[in-house]
């Protein structure tokens, strides 16, 4: 990197701040970057990262907050955070956070007139990266550094989430965008009433609550605790959609109606999904 792009950083971050910004976020983690040889995005190199922050940090007003904006297109999230760290833990009275990702780098097709149609960068957010986020905030989360938790918080639900993994606040892009800001008065009485119904005081109490060990390892799991079972035999209309069982653990007896083999259940309830009248239902095996 030259001087002129460090020049540039810390310019940039001056006329913000004498503009009155209240706070400043740097995108690290645009997905329409390179070509791809040596990673696209700047978030994805840990040396790379540590070195703009600290050009920034280097010349940051301490009042005014900064949040650099990072990727959840990476392999593992450590390396990354603890060089932030590392930069951050130099400035020790300048208030710096890290948003947790970006878009995902995804490709899209759109009709072009070549041979075939045409391919493109298309950054993919909402929904579909939440399961990314909520694994990169539960490894990231007891860390040590400042994150607001962001990508695909889509309800007060997911935020919660986030705010019980670890992350100080929450951003949402995708949400007002597809429902209007309207969804924000939705959001705030949903949280209050899940704090209530969990009875947890406040956001700050509810804030890192599933750390230090957010994530079951998996050979803990318990193997089985449940399987299907016929809840409502007059719902049952014989269709046998739930004998698509992929254990082989559904068969409809001689009326037309389900067996469950409770040995071959893996208690996947697929077959509960399956069932369109709502005749079936998950129960806690009896031990
Ligand atoms: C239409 C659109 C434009 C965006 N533009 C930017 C941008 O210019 N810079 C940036 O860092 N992130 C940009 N983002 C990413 C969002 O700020 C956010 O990080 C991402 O969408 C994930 O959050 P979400 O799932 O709540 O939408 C954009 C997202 C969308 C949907």
């Amino acid at each position: 990197m030259m001087e002129a792009d460090k020049q540039g950083w810390q310019s940039n971050t001056k006329k913000l701040e004498a503009a009155g910004a209240m706070g400043i976020e740097y995108s690290l983690s645009c997905p329409q970057g390179g070509d791809g040889t040596h990673g696209d995005i700047v978030a994805q190199d840990a040396r790379l990262t540590a070195k703009i922050i600290d050009w920034v940090m280097q010349i940051s007003d301490p009042e005014i907050p900064k949040l650099f904006k990072l990727t959840g297109a990476v392999t593992a999230i450590y390396p990354i955070i603890s060089a932030v760290k590392e930069v951050l833990d130099r400035y020790p009275g300048k208030k710096a956070g890290v948003t947790l990702a970006n878009t995902f780098p995804t490709l899209g097709f759109r009709s072009g007139n070549g041979k075939w149609d045409e391919g493109i960068i298309v950054g993919m957010s909402g929904e579909g990266v939440l399961p990314i986020s909520y694994l990169s905030l539960a490894r990231a989360g007891g860390m040590g550094v400042f994150i607001s938790g962001n990508g695909g918080a889509m309800n007060h639900h997911d935020a919660a989430n986030f705010l019980a993994l670890g992350a100080g606040n929450v951003q949402f892009c995708t949400l007002p965008e597809r429902y209007g800001y309207g969804i924000i008065d939705d959001l705030m009485s949903g949280l209050s009433h899940l704090l209530e119904e969990r009875k947890i005081g406040s956001v700050q109490e509810l804030i890192g609550i599933a750390q230090p060990k957010p994530v079951t390892d998996f050979m803990d799991i318990p193997f089985k605790h449940r399987h299907s079972s016929l809840k409502d035999k007059d719902l049952c209309v014989n269709c046998g959609n739930c004998t698509r069982c992929p254990y082989l653990a559904i068969a409809l007896d001689a009326d037309g109606f389900p067996t469950i083999d409770e040995e071959k259940c893996m208690g996947c309830s697929l077959c509960v999904q399956l069932c369109w009248t709502n005749a079936l239902e998950m129960v806690e095996n009896q031990e």
